[in-house]
């Protein structure tokens, strides 16, 4: 049994952030979502992963500094290739495959059948999250022996998904975004595959997105009468795709986190609930409401953080409040009044209040940002 890992994509819900990195390397409580799905196919005792990751793209955006429109090289192969190596320390051994452009889940699959050798696998989506995480998935698939199995959970909005009809555990159909879903099981991001799902996917044709979808390969392996099983998890999952799904998981992660303080705080800063302080961090006449999470070497001044917030490492956080939020490495907040709330800020961003007359919001925001003032 081996994984392949979907870590391509062009994230465009998660735009300006994917601008400058892969959104499987967002983190939510500080850890990267993709070591959620690389630690779980460890867990559940897989040892060869195939990492599907993108070409570098160029794209445009301001300088730091001058603010002038410079054209950078995202890489966020390199970015991947750089965070998981040869996953020696997560007792994985990984194999990078390219996919030259986001083709869709289905092309994924096809590019990595010379890494797959016959073998069956389980194909993860690597911006999910699955708090349970899949052994008792794969040990079902492994036991029943189906040609394929997917993972359903019931969604309030089924026609946002992948729907599956079943009849018992068998799927008997899939449909993409149906307008008029026939059940509320949706396909969440885990498959197991034997190798007939290679004939599938040959034999599919892309959508009318462009994309191979694996919905249709999924189908046509019904409908050519082979053994396609469910398993309907009960356990929370999530596809960080959007912001507010982001924030969710962020939440549901730090619900279990334990207090462990390895940074400095003083005698004037009050904690409440479970609080992770990385080290070299310096906590400063502040108020942290857990449970919360922040990185190394950050400095917190006269600030409250409250629940469901992860500060990243390398933050400042002076004279501000925030909460219920990713801020994510070497950002600075500074002299805010109001609290700052429900928010994902990226890499070196500085959020600032200003003594310079007009009085006035001045920004400087690349590409699809989104700003919220009151
Ligand atoms: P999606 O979230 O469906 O697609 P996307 O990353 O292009 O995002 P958006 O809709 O916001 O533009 O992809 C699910 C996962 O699969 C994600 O980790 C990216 C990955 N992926 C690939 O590796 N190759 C592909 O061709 C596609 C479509 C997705």
């Amino acid at each position: 049994m081996k994984a392949l890992v979907l870590a391509g994509g062009r994230g465009t819900r998660l735009r300006p952030i994917t601008h400058t990195r892969a959104k499987q390397l967002v983190p939510v409580a500080n850890k990267p979502v993709l070591d959620y799905g690389l630690e779980a196919i460890a867990a559940a005792g897989i040892r060869e992963v195939g990492i599907i990751v993108s070409d570098p793209r160029e794209m445009l955006q301001p300088d730091h500094r001058t603010g002038e429109m410079v054209t950078v090289l995202v890489n966020s192969q390199a970015e991947i290739r750089a965070a998981v190596g040869d996953g020696a320390k997560l007792g994985l051994k990984v194999t990078y495959i390219e996919q030259e452009a986001p083709l869709g889940l289905a092309h994924a699959v096809k590019i990595a059948e010379d890494f797959m050798a016959g073998d069956s696998f389980v194909m993860y989506l690597g911006d999910n999250l699955i708090k349970d995480g899949i052994t008792p998935f794969v040990r079902e698939f492994e036991a029943e022996k189906p040609d394929a199995q997917i993972l359903l959970a019931k969604v309030d909005r089924p026609w946002e998904f992948g729907v599956a009809e079943l009849e018992g555990e068998r799927v008997v159909r899939l449909e993409e975004k149906p307008k008029a879903p026939k059940s509320d099981l949706a396909l969440v991001g885990v498959y197991l595959f034997t190798a007939s799902i290679f004939d599938a996917v040959r034999a599919i044709k892309p959508s009318a997105r462009g994309e191979l979808e694996i919905t249709d390969a999924i189908q046509h392996l019904i409908s050519t009468k082979r053994n396609v099983r469910s398993h309907i998890i009960n356990g929370w999952w999530k596809d960080t795709g959007r912001v507010e799904d982001l924030l969710e998981a962020n939440r549901i992660v730090l619900a279990d986190l334990q207090t462990r303080i390895d940074g400095k705080v003083d005698d004037k800063t009050v904690i409440e609930g479970p609080v992770q302080i990385g080290a070299g961090t310096v906590v400063e006449r502040a108020h942290l409401r857990g449970p919360l999470v922040i990185g190394a070497g950050a400095r917190i001044a006269d600030s409250y953080i409250g629940p469901f917030s992860a500060i990243a490492d390398g933050v400042q956080v002076v004279k501000a409040e925030i909460e219920h939020s990713i801020v994510l490495d070497r950002s600075e907040i500074r002299d805010i009044p109001q609290r700052i709330e429900s928010s994902l800020i990226g890499r070196d961003v500085v959020v600032t209040a200003s003594a310079a007359r007009p009085s006035a919001h001045r920004l400087m925001l690349g590409d699809t940002c989104r700003v919220e003032l009151s």
